[in-house]
């Protein structure tokens, strides 16, 4: 996938909950309609990818390390995330994070 040059333009959205979930490593195994549609990408090109795509470049990276860490230890992380759409735009998220095993 090509790289993302970001703009510096907000995509602002009502309201509604983006759903995602990944493996151990980060890639992408469910994404909601919401997901998609804020993000400006369809489900076949979100789902096996890795969740960095919509990474933008203003986050620090300790913010994510911190995300990793605090999830392998069990336990919940919670946060404000600026992403990156594909259109270059960006939106924020309040993000809330948990790790749960999957039953499959
Ligand atoms: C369930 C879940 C959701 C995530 N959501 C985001 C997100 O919305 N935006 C983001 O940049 N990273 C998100 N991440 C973190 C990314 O996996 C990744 O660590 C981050 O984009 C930084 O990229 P890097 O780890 O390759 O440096 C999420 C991780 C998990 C486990």
């Amino acid at each position: 996938m090509s790289k993302v040059i970001p703009i510096d333009q907000e995509y602002n959205f009502e309201e509604g909950m983006i759903v995602s979930s990944t493996d151990l490593k980060g890639i992408i195994t469910y994404a909601n309609r919401k997901f998609c549609e804020i993000a400006g990408y369809c489900k076949e090109e979100l789902v096996g990818s890795n969740h960095n795509m919509i990474r933008h470049p203003d986050m620090p990276r300790a913010a994510f390390e911190e995300l990793w860490s605090t999830l392998h230890a069990g336990k919940e992380w919670e946060g404000i995330v600026k992403n990156l759409r594909k259109d270059g735009m960006y939106y924020w998220v309040y993000a809330y994070l948990n790790y749960t095993q999957s039953l499959i």
